[in-house]
């Protein structure tokens, strides 16, 4: 993906709106991850924490890493207002995913919702997937080409259908691959259609 989407890019993106995304979880997290048991999860851009806090309200320990100062701040301000056990679970990580690798094998979740980074959308998923441990859930969602084009270039639009063609089928089994249209609040209030591209896989034990 192109260098526009960089750090710069993400943090005037931040510093341009009080809050860019709601205090809710995505609903596709909700609906993916919420019968997982609680382990370790990486929330692989996650904006202002309302994913990361989310798990971590239910029991998850994350790591929540992200290229924009702003963002994170709003996040580790919104977290302190929680209860300390749920605070205490999360790690806001300031890095950027092109070069912070995570730790192979290491988590039992890997979410990543809707991250335009500057390099090849395929290199970044490979580095996640990764970081998966055996018997752990991928959770990959973005921008489906065939919805609303919100994103401000068509680098950020797949399917589901291409990322899980992308994986090794012997080491992985995909339990959701698909779109799904759903309301959400655009960043000025108004109700907009989306159209989530969902992929959610299971490693291999
Ligand atoms: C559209 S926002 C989505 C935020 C959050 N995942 C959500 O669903 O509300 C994309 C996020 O990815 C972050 N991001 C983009 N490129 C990144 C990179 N190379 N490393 C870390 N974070 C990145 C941005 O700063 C931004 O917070």
């Amino acid at each position: 993906m192109s260098e526009q989407f960089g750090k710069a890019f993400w943090e005037e993106r931040y510093r341009g709106h009080t809050a860019v995304c709601s205090w809710r979880p995505n609903p596709q997290l909700v609906a993916e991850a919420g019968d997982l048991a609680p382990g370790t999860a990486l929330d692989a851009g996650c904006g202002e924490g309302a994913d990361a806090i989310w798990l971590a309200s239910r029991g998850w320990r994350v790591t929540a890493v992200d290229l924009a100062t702003t963002a994170l701040r709003r996040a580790r301000e919104h977290a302190e207002t929680l209860s300390a056990d749920v605070t205490s679970r999360i790690d806001w990580v300031q890095a950027d995913l092109t070069s912070w690798t995570p730790t192979e094998e290491h988590f039992d979740l890997v979410s990543t919702h809707y991250v335009h980074a500057a390099e090849s959308r395929d290199t970044l998923f490979r580095r996640l997937a990764a970081a998966v441990a055996p018997g752990g859930t991928l959770l990959i969602v973005g921008h489906h080409p065939s919805g609303p084009q919100h994103a401000s270039s068509p680098e950020a639009y797949f399917t589901a259908e291409d990322v899980a063609a992308s994986l090794d089928p012997d080491r992985w089994d995909i339990a959701v691959a698909e779109a799904r249209t759903r309301s959400a609040t655009g960043h000025d209030g108004h109700e907009i259609t989306v159209r989530d591209a969902v992929l959610q896989a299971r490693k291999r034990a």
